[in-house]
Order: C-alpha cells, then sequence, then structure tokens
C-alpha cells in the first residue's frame, strides 16, 4: 500500500472564515475546513488500498532533523500552507517553515517525493499565499515532483470554489498513481455526508458546567494558555476612547490577569473569545425552534465508540442557548457546505431545490451575489429558507462554524502594566447591503462590557496570547520611527509604555518619531492626552498628527512623511527602525510606497535599489509591520 501524507500548517476548523472581515482587526489566517474534513475523507474513499496520514506539521516531526529523516522516506504528500499578517505561516507550521527556508544546502533529499501544496490566503494582502509559494519554490529544488500547479486559495473570494478547482486537478494525478490498471476507467462516485455529532440530551436544566476549561489555571497546574485552553479574565476596566462629537466608538478595555500565570510582552497580540449578542443568539432559537435551555452535550463518536468523521473537537456540555453565545458563528456568511446541510432538512422542497442550487457550480454566480456580495449572514439565510429546521448535531457540526477568537495588538506594556492587558478596538458597525445592521461580535461585546470598577457581576472572557516579532529595538538608544493612524496606534502605545519604564529605571533613550492620523482632532485623537505627556516627557521626540477630516484636502500619516523625508532618511542611515501599524489593504500599503519613495530620494536611488532597500530592512527584522 502507498502511503500519503497530508500535511497541516494551516488552522483547521468546520468551515471557512467569513471573508468581508465582521472584526476589522482580526490578525488571523484564513482558515480550511477541507485537509481533514473532505480532502482526506474523500481520498480514503477513492483510494481504499492508500494509507492517509494527517498530520500538523509541528506534530509530523519532534525536532528539525526528524523533518528531513521523514521527508526523505514520505513518496506522496499534500500541503496546506496558510500565509497571513506579513507573509507568515500559521503557528502550526512556524517550526517547519523556519528549518524548510534555512535549509537550501539539503540538496536533492526529496528526490523521491512528489507532493501538492494549497496554499491559503487573501490576494488583499502584499505577500499574497507567500509561504505556499515558498514551500512550492524550495521543494522543488530540492527535488521534489510537483504533481500539480500550488493551489493559490484566497480567501478575499470564495477559497472553496479555489480549494475545488486544486482538488479536480488532484485527482487525476493520483488515479494515475494509486488506481490498478483494470480499474483505472471506473470512477469513483464520491458525494460527501453531512456531518453531524452524536448528540445526549441532558436532564439538567442550569448551565453549570459551562465554565468548565476556561477557569484559572488547568487541572493539571499547567499556565500555558493557548487557543484551545484560554484563560478566563475579568473586564477590569473599559472607557470610550471617542467624544461624544464622534458618530463612531473606539474603546479601552482591560483585562485583569493577575493571578492567573497569563503573560506578556509589549508587542504581542491578544486572541479574545468573545460572545455572540442575546439578540442574535435569540434569534437563532426561534430559527432552530429548540427551547433555550436544551441541555446537551456533542460527541464525535457513536454509541459504540467509533469515529464518526473528522468534526472538529466538542465543546463542554451547556445549554442551547450558551452553546449559541459561545461557539457559533452566527453572523458570517454561510459556506457552500452549510447550504447543502441545510438543504438535507429543509421539508419544503423548493426550498432545498433552491439551497442545492446555490451551493452548486451552476449557481456560482447567484451565491456570489446572495450571499458573497449582499453579505448574508447565516441568520439570514436561514430566515429565508424556514422550513431548513436542522438537528442541532448537524447545526453544530455543519452549519454555524464555530465562533473564532478575535486577535487585538496589545496596547499596552508589562513593564508598566504588569497585572492587565491593554485593547484598543474600534467598534465594527455598518449597514449591509440587505439593511442588515452588521455588529462585530467582539467589538460589540467590548462596547457592551460592564468592567469590574462598575460592578461586581463584571464581564469576563477567555483570552490567550499570541507573541509576535513586532519588538522595540534591544537597545533603546536606536531611533525609530512608528507610524500607526487609528487604532494602529495600540501597540505603540505599549512601546511608549515601555519606553517610559526603561527612562525611569535610567536607560538613555534614542530618538522616536511617532506618525498618528485620525479624523479629526475634537473627535477620535485616541489617547491624546497620554500622548501629550509622553512627549513632554521625552519618550516620544516628536508627535507627527495627520488630520483627514478638518481641512479641504485629505491629510495622510504618508503625507506626513514626506515632509519629514529627511528626518527620516537620518534615522535608517543611522541604523534605526521603522514600524508601521494598522490596515494593510489601504494605509500600511501607501505608507510601504512612501517610504521607497523617501529612501530613493533622499538616497538618489533607481527604484529597484530602494526596492531593494526596504526589502532588506525587511528581512534585518528592521522594518516591522502589524497590520490586518
Ligand atoms: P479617512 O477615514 O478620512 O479617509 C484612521 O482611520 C485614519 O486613517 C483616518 O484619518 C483615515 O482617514 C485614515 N486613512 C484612511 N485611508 C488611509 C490610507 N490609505 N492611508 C493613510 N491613512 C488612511
Amino acid at each position: 500500500t502507498t502511503s500519503i501524507a497530508v500535511l497541516i500548517g494551516c488552522v483547521v476548523v468546520l468551515a471557512w472564515r467569513h471573508a468581508a472581515g465582521s472584526a476589522k482587526r482580526q490578525l488571523e489566517p484564513p482558515k480550511l475546513v477541507v485537509p481533514k474534513a473532505a480532502f482526506a475523507e474523500e481520498a480514503k474513499a477513492r483510494y481504499q488500498q492508500a494509507k492517509f496520514k494527517v498530520i500538523d506539521l509541528d506534530d509530523y516531526a519532534a525536532d528539525d532533523d526528524e523533518y528531513e529523516e521523514k521527508l526523505k522516506k514520505e513518496t506522496l504528500a499534500f500541503f496546506f500552507l496558510a500565509s497571513y499578517g506579513d507573509g507568515e505561516p500559521t503557528d502550526n507550521a512556524a517550526r517547519f517553515y523556519k528549518w524548510f527556508t534555512e535549509g537550501k544546502e539539503r540538496g536533492d533529499c526529496l528526490k523521491n517525493l512528489q507532493y501538492g501544496i494549497f496554499g491559503l490566503g487573501n490576494r488583499q494582502y502584499e505577500h499574497f499565499n507567500k509561504i505556499a509559494k515558498v514551500v512550492d519554490d524550495i521543494a522543488t529544488e530540492q527535488g521534489g515532483k510537483r504533481l500539480v500547479p500550488v493551489g493559490l486559495g484566497d480567501d478575499d473570494q470564495c477559497i472553496e470554489d479555489d480549494f475545488s478547482a486544486w482538488r479536480e486537478l488532484v485527482w487525476p494525478e493520483l488515479d494515475k498513481l494509486l488506481r490498478d490498471e483494470d480499474t483505472k476507467t471506473v470512477a469513483t462516485p464520491y458525494t460527501a455526508a453531512v456531518l453531524e455529532y452524536r448528540v445526549v440530551f441532558h436532564d439538567k436544566t442550569d448551565g453549570s458546567v459551562l465554565e468548565n476549561g476556561l477557569a484559572n489555571g488547568h487541572a493539571n497546574g499547567n499556565t500555558v494558555y493557548d487557543a484551545q485552553h484560554p484563560c478566563r479574565t475579568n473586564v477590569a476596566a473599559r472607557r470610550e476612547l471617542h467624544t461624544p462629537a464622534s458618530d463612531r466608538s473606539c474603546i479601552h478595555l482591560e483585562f485583569d490577569i493577575s493571578g492567573t500565570g497569563l503573560a506578556y510582552e509589549t508587542g504581542d497580540h491578544v486572541g479574545v473569545c468573545c460572545e455572540n449578542l442575546m439578540e442574535t443568539v435569540e434569534e437563532a432559537e426561534k430559527l432552530l425552534n429548540v427551547p433555550p435551555q436544551t441541555y446537551f452535550s456533542v460527541h464525535t463518536d457513536k454509541e459504540d465508540g467509533t469515529p464518526i468523521g473528522s468534526l472538529p473537537p466538542p465543546f463542554p456540555p451547556c445549554t442551547l442557548r450558551t452553546a449559541l453565545t459561545r461557539y457559533a458563528d452566527l453572523l458570517s456568511a454561510p459556506k457552500k457546505s452549510a447550504l447543502i446541510a441545510l438543504a438535507a432538512y429543509a421539508s419544503d422542497q423548493s426550498e432545498a431545490d433552491r439551497l442545492r442550487h446555490l451551493a452548486s457550480p451552476s449557481g456560482k454566480e447567484e451565491y456570489a451575489q446572495y450571499v458573497v456580495a449582499s453579505q448574508r449572514s447565516l441568520l439570514e439565510v436561514m430566515a429565508d429558507f424556514p422550513s431548513a429546521k436542522p438537528p442541532i448535531g448537524v447545526f453544530f457540526a455543519a452549519i454555524a462554524p464555530r465562533l473564532q477568537p478575535r486577535f487585538y495588538s496589545i496596547s499596552s506594556s508589562p513593564k508598566i502594566s504588569p497585572s492587565r492587558i491593554h485593547v484598543t478596538c474600534a467598534l465594527v458597525y455598518e449597514k449591509t447591503p440587505t439593511g442588515r445592521i452588521h455588529k462585530g461580535v467582539c467589538s460589540t461585546w467590548m462596547k457592551n462590557a460592564v468592567p469590574l470598577e462598575e460592578s461586581r457581576d463584571c464581564s469576563w472572557a477567555p483570552i490567550f496570547v499570541r507573541t509576535s516579532n513586532f519588538r522595540l529595538p534591544s537597545d533603546p538608544k536606536i531611533p525609530i520611527i512608528m507610524i500607526g493612524p487609528g487604532t494602529g496606534l495600540a501597540p505603540f502605545r505599549g512601546f511608549l509604555q515601555e519606553r517610559l519604564a526603561l527612562k525611569e529605571s535610567g536607560s538613555e533613550l534614542g530618538p522616536a518619531i511617532l506618525f498618528f492620523g485620525c479624523r479629526n482632532r475634537q473627535m477620535d485623537f485616541i489617547y491624546e492626552d497620554e500622548l501629550n505627556n509622553f512627549v513632554k516627557d521625552g519618550i516620544i521626540s516628536e508627535l507627527v498628527l495627520a488630520f483627514s477630516r478638518e481641512g479641504p484636502t485629505k491629510e495622510y500619516v504618508q503625507h506626513k512623511m514626506a515632509q519629514r523625508a529627511s528626518d527620516i532618511w537620518s534615522v535608517i542611515s543611522e541604523g534605526g527602525y521603522v514600524y508601521v501599524c494598522g490596515d494593510a489593504k489601504g494605509m500600511a500599503r501607501d505608507v510601504n510606497r512612501t517610504l521607497q519613495t523617501i529612501l530613493q530620494e533622499q538616497g538618489s536611488l533607481s527604484s529597484s535599489e530602494a526596492e531593494a532597500m526596504v526589502k532588506n530592512l525587511q528581512t534585518t527584522g528592521r522594518y516591522l509591520r502589524d497590520v490586518w
């Protein structure tokens, strides 16, 4: 039997993340249900004589040497690799990626390997599918034989379609390799079954078991918190940062981490496991037509213990209300697989037909219009197909994706605020094309959060810290430039707190220029007093402000940078660092262009020399971006 490795370097969930951001500050990679739930399943069904191993790249090898040993022995492997942030791999691929990209001298060690790569990225970003492309290049250089062109999944459009197209290229290649001569002509028909948890209903009516697994510290005393083991923290403080004159909202929130063992560093991100609004939950309860106090648990095995298939890990036993509040993404656009699952439970035949059509290749345009362009939420779609009443085991397994944590750049420094993690979050509140008001799940939760300052019965959330490479230079004398308009200011507030602590402990500080931009000084100049104090105390040597909606023309941070071209050039020539935080699609791209122009003009360089200089600053870690 042939052994096939399916190597996962992305986050696998049971459904795809909604592309049009519900949380603007989401710093997370595109996600894929497919490797486990469909790719390997379908492959197993098609090639029963082959042996499939589906494994996280991180679990694939215990140490770096083992990667080489193991890969040398593989003859067939499929990699699923996500890129996000500034062209970075997900945590579970980070160690592999570092090892793989640093090992140029390994010769043709992959000469026995035939491989395929599917990348998960977003075309809106500069480093579109960088990880997949780089691994593909190196694998070929090292003698690997590419079975199919690298798949470039685009989360900005329909990554599900990109995946299906790529998969259709894979089967004929695997047919050639794995089918017996006499069965070659017989194509195995395959229809994915609708996945479903086994549900056990309990007698219990209260939700007391709910907080299991979320308590401070783990049962085994281990305090390494991560997405699977978040730490329950109280909201200690909360305040609005915009003035009443603003028609938008930006929240400053502080999580109390004292006594939890949760630690962070300046520049890290915090993942927040938030809750749906009660009004959203009640709507879902009505649509499902199941009493909210129904107490149940979900299981991934049949009663006799055999596994059901590739299901996401179950959540703790709880009421339907709790499950809908904490575990179901109800406001994202439903994926095609969710429409198919809904169709299976539509009692009205015309509704079932229409749902199946929307999910089919011939309904591609209608899906793009009705679901994607209209930003229809799962609940809106369910309301349009009222006869579709899926059982809860199907709903949580195949229809509502798991509610994902939202990531924020931490806006404090542990040197000043060791027992609190600060977050700076703009409220997402927008009208969608169908007239629905889309309230961002986490930002709305933060806006409504009740802090401990106001009530002992305060809001809390499970959180965890994700390490980043967005760090101040180790020598505080090195000059720095920070560019962070809007909530892009967040990590720089942490940087400035850190510099304050360093100064107080006697360190000498190098120059620091902060470029900040907002609409109007009177409305959304967040942390104004704090920034002025940082200037007064010599923590910021220069605060450069751009107000975009005060004068007749837009003033953006990059316009201010152009005016300070010679200052920027001297910081860079003296070995200084440049940091950018904020929106990747508009601001960070424009700032990057401006930086290149500045280098070109000030350094009398050609355009390609300036470009190479920017790249060099990036690879040497002197131009760092925390963008989303
Ligand atoms: P605007 O909303 O008036 O266009 C923080 O969001 C600030 O960033 C706002 O003043 C916003 O201006 C500005 N901004 C919007 N697009 C930008 C871009 N491409 N580059 C720099 N700043 C931008």
